[in-house]
């Protein structure tokens, strides 16, 4: 919906379409995957530790306007801002950590293109449900389960509630207990969890990326539904 560190706007094409009426989002970001194409229809329960993150999203859930976000002032390049809601649009991960911000081109830009499609597309949430906290707040129903977690990496710095907090083996215990089916994202250190290979995105300077994913299918209940 906005720009964010690590959505999944460009990629959201290669994941599996939701057979559940009823999409879940432990760890929502921006939460490309529930916005791409009709997924928006579905009832969409978004989960997100970051107050300031989960702060925005109840803000265009219950209160915003197209005419509010269009009112918005547009940023010029040079200009200091401490709105968190324009931080986020620097396009880097340690964004999480600034306070204020000196106004680049690139930020100008994707806050100008975030405005305009928060605008047009922010009809699209209004029936969509915003969970402060973390990811084990959401409730276990059959649904599919969109888990994007921040990557299991080095570094470990990116976001405020970065990956250096999460447990990845009891992530992966609890995303397997979850009902319905789990469509589970990673990067190249992903190994807590049987994944494959999704895809290679080639980024800037010859430097390439590997997108992993574990996909559960709903075969429980299918097989249960056949015999009934
Ligand atoms: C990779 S991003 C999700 C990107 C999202 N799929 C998108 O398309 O924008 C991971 C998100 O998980 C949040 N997060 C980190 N730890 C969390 C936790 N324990 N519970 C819930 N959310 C958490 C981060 O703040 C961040 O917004």
């Amino acid at each position: 919906m906005f720009y964010y560190y690590g959505r999944k706007k460009q990629i959201a094409k290669y994941y599996p379409s939701p057979n559940y009426k009823v999409i879940v989002e432990p760890f929502a970001g921006s939460a490309a995957y529930s916005l791409y194409k009709d997924n928006w229809k579905n009832d969409v329960i978004l989960v997100e530790k970051d107050e300031k993150v989960a702060d925005i999203w109840q803000w265009l859930v219950s209160e915003a306007t197209p005419e509010k976000i269009r009112s918005l002032p547009d940023l010029k390049v040079g200009e200091k801002s401490s709105e968190f809601l324009h931080i986020i649009h620097a396009a880097t991960k340690m964004a999480f950590h600034y306070k204020t911000i000196k106004v680049t081109p690139v930020l100008a830009r994707n806050w100008e293109i975030s405005k305009r499609y928060m605008a047009d597309n922010m009809f699209k949430v209004k029936h969509w449900k915003i969970i402060c906290g973390d990811y084990s707040k959401a409730p276990n129903i059959e649904a599919t389960w969109f888990i994007d977690p921040p990557y299991k990496e080095n570094s470990g710095k990116g976001y405020r509630y970065s990956s250096e907090f999460i447990n990845y083996d009891h992530l992966a215990k609890w995303a397997k207990s979850q009902k319905g089916e789990v469509i589970f994202c990673e990067g190249m250190y992903g190994d807590y969890l049987p994944f494959t290979p999704l895809l290679e995105l080639k980024g800037i300077a010859g430097k390439s990326s590997k997108e992993l994913i574990y996909y559960r299918s709903s075969n429980i209940c299918k097989q249960l539904e056949i015999f009934t």
